[in-house]
């Protein structure tokens, strides 16, 4: 198989790419524009030396860069995106463009060549907070920030490619992912490297909000599984993924310090996020029974594994974090937030 893996230098794309090379019959092309959040050192040594991979340094807006590649594609599994919320609430002009059109670039052009398979990585955010709890893929699509916003027409839009044009494709809304190699503005991280620096840890409002957290390596899992099964199974359908339990942003700031052996002193309370959504828990149900997946990792031993991950790869994230761009998002970011507190 011939797979085009969009945004495959992030953080879920990276985690996707090392396992599905490990398939037999599978080539992979990855397709990056490698924004802030894309980073070659995501692919190890093996990688890059493995003949079934392909970097193609590009963006999903150039239209004919992704007529071209597509052209010789049997699936696309589409991850490419401005995934971070509070940077959407900040400047949210990269996420209509990347997320909204240049999926509708991706579509075009698999529409035009008659694309086998287009697995779109779509996200839980699309629901806004739980009306009722476990959410299935009924629930309502109220989403909560330029992000979600921007993730929920781009779900639609290939749903109308499916009906439209009989695109054959598979929607698949992950819930809150954390592991390796995620980039550290993101909660998890952000904590975990905080603390390892004795820096404060900053909770958001009452630190209650809950999110389903999945383990990354089970969402590759639920995502492998979307491209192995019958197509007619799954054609159309939206399907979410996540674990069926929640936990508190407080729970996971606690947990992290626990693990570090760190004082709770390091634990800031700052102004909430805007239309901060207040809890998302999903049924694996329809995955289960479509896709034949569940997760395994139970969460405070990926919480464990991911804290060590981050200790054992400093140079990785100390590098990121010393960036002049991450230092003035950050410095930006938290004022904001301390200044409504
Ligand atoms: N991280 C999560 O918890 C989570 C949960 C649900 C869904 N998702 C979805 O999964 C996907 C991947 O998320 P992530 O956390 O790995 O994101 P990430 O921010 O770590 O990575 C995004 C990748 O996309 C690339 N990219 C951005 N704009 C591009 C463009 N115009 N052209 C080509 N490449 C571009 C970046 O360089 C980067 O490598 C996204 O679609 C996101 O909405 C993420």
């Amino acid at each position: 198989m011939n797979l085009l893996v969009t945004g495959g230098a992030g953080f879920i794309g990276s985690n996707f790419v090392r396992k599905v090379l490990s398939k037999d019959n599978v080539k992979v092309t990855v397709l990056d524009a490698l924004t802030y959040a894309g980073n070659k050192k995501n692919f190890s040594k093996e990688i890059w030396h493995n003949p079934n991979f392909t970097f193609v340094e590009g963006n999903i807006l150039d239209r004919d860069l992704v007529y071209r590649i597509m052209g010789s594609q049997d699936a696309v599994v589409h991850f490419a995106a401005y995934t971070h919320i509070d940077r959407s609430i900040d400047l949210s002009d990269p996420f209509i463009d990347t997320d909204f059109k240049g999926t509708h670039v991706l579509l075009e052009a698999a529409k035009h060549t008659g694309i086998g398979r287009f697995v779109h990585i779509s996200t839980s955010e699309v629901y806004g907070s739980a009306v009722y709890t476990p959410m299935d893929e009924e629930h309502p699509m109220r989403p909560q920030s330029p992000y979600a916003a921007a993730k929920a027409g781009a779900d639609r839009l290939v749903y109308s490619y499916y009906t439209t044009y009989e695109l054959p494709c598979v929607i698949l809304r992950p819930f809150n992912n954390y592991g390796y190699n995620q980039y550290p503005e993101k909660l998890m991280p952000y904590f975990i490297t905080n603390a390892l620096d004795g820096k404060p840890l900053p909770i958001y409002g009452s630190g209650e909000n809950t999110r389903d957290w999945l383990w990354v390596e089970d969402c590759v899992d639920g995502i492998i599984r979307a491209l192995e099964v019958d197509m007619s199974l799954i054609n159309g359908e939206v399907i979410n993924l996540g674990t069926g339990r929640d936990f508190s942003v407080n729970y996971i700031a606690e947990g992290i310090l626990e693990v570090l052996g760190k004082d709770r002193t390091l634990i800031e309370r700052v102004g909430d996020r805007p239309g901060h959504v207040k809890r998302l828990i999903t049924s694996y149900d329809k995955a289960e029974r479509l896709l034949g997946w569940q997760p395994v990792m139970e969460f405070d031993e990926g919480l464990k594994r991911t804290v060590g991950w981050y200790v054992d790869n400093r140079e990785w994230w100390e590098e990121i974090k010393a960036r002049d761009e991450f230092k003035t998002f950050e410095k930006n970011w938290y004022s904001f937030l301390r200044g409504i507190l």
